[in-house]
């Protein structure tokens, strides 16, 4: 383990998250289900910087970067209730760095009337960060790219922070977080057997994968299409796991990545009868804030291969919440 860390100490990390996050017992959905093997959650919801969420591990590595190559302004894009997008205004904010981002509207049709002002939006505004709004279809990278040309003419230092800063850079932060998780693992006295997750971007599977690889092969990592492109994330997936696994001289072994389908329903961001039924056991039973969009589908799944027994008595699965819930209030109406 220690040569895994030394190898991750050599990327320069500016801390941001608060980490480690909880691991806790699942024990009342586990009994709502009669579930047989032993239910975990790792509360990514809580790592803390602007209402947190899974993106703040990747951006320690991220806006290193930024810092490390003088930059004073980040650009950045995705749709109105990116998490992303929200994590990265937050991170600007409190490294001093302006913030520019491209936000798309009209990706998710049939959303509440103020669906393009509250959750996710309402705090990139809220932490300053300068928002252009473009229609989905809009060349979104050409207006990034114009972006930084403005910021350039002006005389800024402008880095590019990739779609949910989930470049092999990035993926390192969820490297550490599969060593946080086999750390606590180990304190519990509990031999962790599945990971499963909301799958978008890449950047959270593949460092997973990566660091999972290197130190505990044993885990089955389940990461779950939220986007229903599957062949798509786990393209992504595998890209950005082998560059990470490149930078840190990991070998990836044939069962690392597996992208499940078959939760994402008709489309991001439509909802769907199992996230429902996630979204408010999740809160009724535990306590939890999931969103629609990302770690309700994910719930939605991991309850699913509960249920279906995908599962033994001897295992204990973890479900790694991502984060999310400023989303919520963007889709009230499906839950008044
Ligand atoms: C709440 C939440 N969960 C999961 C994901 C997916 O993570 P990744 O993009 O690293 O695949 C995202 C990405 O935006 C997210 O916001």
């Amino acid at each position: 383990m220690n040569t895994l860390l030394d190898k991750l100490s050599a990327f320069p990390r500016v801390r941001l998250a608060h980490l480690p996050t909880a691991v806790e017992p699942l024990d009342r959905l586990r009994a709502h289900l009669g579930a047989a093997p032993r239910l975990w959650i790792k509360r990514d919801d809580c790592t803390g910087l602007g209402l947190g969420g899974n993106k703040v591990r990747k951006l320690e590595f991220v806006m290193a970067e930024a810092l490390a190559q003088g930059a004073d302004a980040v650009v950045s894009g995705g749709v109105v209730q990116s998490n992303h997008i929200r994590q990265t205004a937050a991170a600007a904010a409190k490294l001093g760095l302006e913030c520019h981002l491209a936000v798309m509207t009209g990706r998710v049709p049939k959303v509440d009337p103020d669906y393009n002002d509250t959750g996710n939006i309402l705090l990139d505004r809220l932490f300053g960060a300068h928002c252009v709004m473009l229609d989905w279809k809009a060349d979104r990278n050409a207006v990034i790219a114009s972006l930084i040309d403005g910021l350039k003419a002006r005389g800024r230092k402008p880095y590019m922070v990739p779609y949910g800063a989930s470049s092999a850079l990035g993926a390192m932060g969820f490297v550490l977080a599969a060593i946080e998780l086999l750390d606590q693992a180990r304190a519990l006295g509990t031999r962790f057997t599945h990971v499963v997750h909301a799958s978008g971007s890449a950047g959270t599977q593949a460092g997973l994968a990566v660091g999972l690889a290197a130190l505990a092969p044993h885990v089955e990592l389940l990461g779950l299409d939220i986007d229903a492109e599957p062949e798509r994330v786990e393209r992504d997936v595998m890209r950005v796991a082998h560059e990470a696994a490149a930078m840190l001289d990991v070998s990836l072994h044939d069962r690392s990545i597996a992208v499940v389908p078959g939760y994402a329903g008709t489309g991001y961001g439509l909802p769907t009868d199992g996230m429902l039924e996630a979204v408010k056991l999740g809160a009724r039973l535990e306590g939890l804030v999931l969103d629609p969009v990302y770690a309700g589908k994910g719930f939605a799944g991991f309850i699913d291969l509960v249920r279906q027994g995908r599962f033994g008595k001897d295992d204990n699965v973890v479900f790694w919440h991502t984060g999310g819930a400023p989303a919520l209030f963007a889709y009230r109406s499906l839950f008044s």
